[in-house]
This record gives C-alpha cells, structure tokens and sequence, in this order.
C-alpha cells in the first residue's frame, strides 16, 4: 500500500506539488495522468524517496519513507521515463546489478531469474547486447525486467509505454496486469495513454498545476467536468477518429 498525505514539493520558489493526499491499496493499479511539467516525476520520485519532499509524509507498507528510504526502497521498483540502463554493462549486467546487492543468489539460481525475467519483457536471447544496441522500446522493457528482477511489492513506473508502438504498449500494459493478478503488486502508473490507463487501471489520478484535482474510476474520469481533462478527453477521441 501507497499512503501519500499532504505531500509538498518546491524547488527554489517554485511549488510542484501541493498538498497532495491519496492512497494505492494493496495489489491496485493507480495511473497518474496531467499535462507535462505538472509534477508526475517529480510525485514518483518523492514516493521512491529519490527526493525528499519539502514537507508531508509517504508510506510505503506502513514504512514512513523519509524515517527509513532505505527499507522503503527495498520494497518499490521503479521503471524511469529515461530507462536508465547504465550504457557500459550489457542487459544482463544491468538487470542484475541490483539483484547481485541484495538478494544474493548462486548464479544458477540468478541465470534463472535473468532468464524468467527477460521472458516476462519478451526480451529472451539479448543477454549480450548494450544500451546502445538496443531500441528505445527494448531499453524501456530492459529498465522494466530489471526491476521486476527483484520481486517488488510495489512497482512505480513512469511512462513505461510512451513512444512504444502499439503492440509493444499492449504487452506492458498487459505485463503490468499481469504482476498484479498473479504477484499483488501494488502499482502506480503514470501515462499519457488514456488507452492504456483505461485497460489497466483501477482509479485514476489527474495532477494539474501540482495540484490534485481528481481521483477516481476511469469511468469517472471520462465524465469528470473539469476543463483539463476534458481536454484530454476529447482531444483523445479526436485523435482516434482521425
Ligand atoms: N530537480 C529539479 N530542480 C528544479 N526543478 C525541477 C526539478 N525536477 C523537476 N523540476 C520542475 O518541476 C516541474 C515538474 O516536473 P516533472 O518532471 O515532475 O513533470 P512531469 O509531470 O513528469 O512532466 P512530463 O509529463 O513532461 O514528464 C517542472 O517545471 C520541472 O522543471
Ligand atoms: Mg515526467
């Protein structure tokens, strides 16, 4: 479970975020969508404790994240926007950079974990290649293997389908239900994909102006009257007749 409460960010006199409060429950699905420079990141990473948030408070399973980042990082993994991948190790070094640190495996054992991880991605047989060699899309489903390498309870993945074609956004997406349904992960989502958020999501959270200005179904979302999403909306089904 995610508990954000009252939760503000600023960098210099610029407020981010402000008083953001909301929960994920265990094994839900949250996606968090708004216009870009609106704090999506900048959330994810306070809730990873990446950063620390200027005041507030984030609970990750009952762990206060700013009193032990350390436990609280232990049970979240995290999909970046940019993948991430360190370019001078190849894709299995990179998936098992963190698996080597904390989970201590003899190598049949982490030769299997690579190899199931890199199945649930569709990436089997790319052990050997380097960030460089690989496509934006094989770098996203990478930075996801290697984060699923560890058994999270809780994912947070930012924009892991953005700019994937459609087939490889369906097999995330359908990755992302899958963790749930079988493993309870607990996630939060954010994207730009009204699509995608539809077919996977449970709730939505909509951040405007560093402000959250609604949570709630997809459903919900879509009849929501306020003029920024239903921008989104209809600009989506706009786009989809075209
Ligand atoms: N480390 C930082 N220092 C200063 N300003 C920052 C920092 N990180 C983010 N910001 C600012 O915070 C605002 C929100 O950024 P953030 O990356 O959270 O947006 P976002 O919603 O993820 O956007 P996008 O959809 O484009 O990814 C932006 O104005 C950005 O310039
Ligand atoms: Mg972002």
């Amino acid at each position: 479970m995610i508990e954000v409460s009252e939760l503000t960010k600023s960098f210099g006199d610029k407020q981010v975020l402000k008083n953001i409060s909301f929960s994920v429950n265990q094994g839900e699905i949250v996606a968090v969508m708004g216009s870009s420079g609106g704090g999506k990141t900048t959330l994810l990473r306070c809730i990873a404790g990446l950063i620390q948030p200027t005041s507030g408070s984030v609970r990750v399973d009952s762990i206060e994240v700013r009193a032990d980042p350390e436990a609280a990082r232990r049970k979240m993994g995290m999909v970046f926007q940019s993948a991430a991948l360190f370019d001078y190790l190849n894709v299995e070094q990179n998936i098992l950079f963190g698996v080597g640190r904390h989970l201590k495996l003899n190598s049949k054992d982490e030769r299997a974990l690579l190899k199931d991880s890199l199945a649930r991605v569709g990436l089997e047989g790319n052990e050997n290649l380097l960030p460089s060699e690989l496509s934006g899309g094989m770098r996203k489903r990478v930075g996801m293997a290697r984060a699923i390498a560890l058994s999270p309870a809780i994912m947070l993945y930012d924009e892991p389908t953005t700019g994937l074609d459609p087939i490889t956004t369906y097999q995330i997406d359908e990755l992302i239900s899958q963790l749930r349904k079988e493993l309870g992960v607990t996630s939060l989502l954010v994207s730009h994909d009204l699509m995608s958020v539809r077919r996977v999501s449970d709730r939505v959270a909509f951040l405007h102006k560093g402000e959250l200005v609604f949570l709630g179904t997809p459903d919900q979302f879509l009849e929501s009257d306020h003029p920024a999403i239903q921008e989104l909306v209809t600009k989506t089904q706009a786009a989809q007749l075209h």
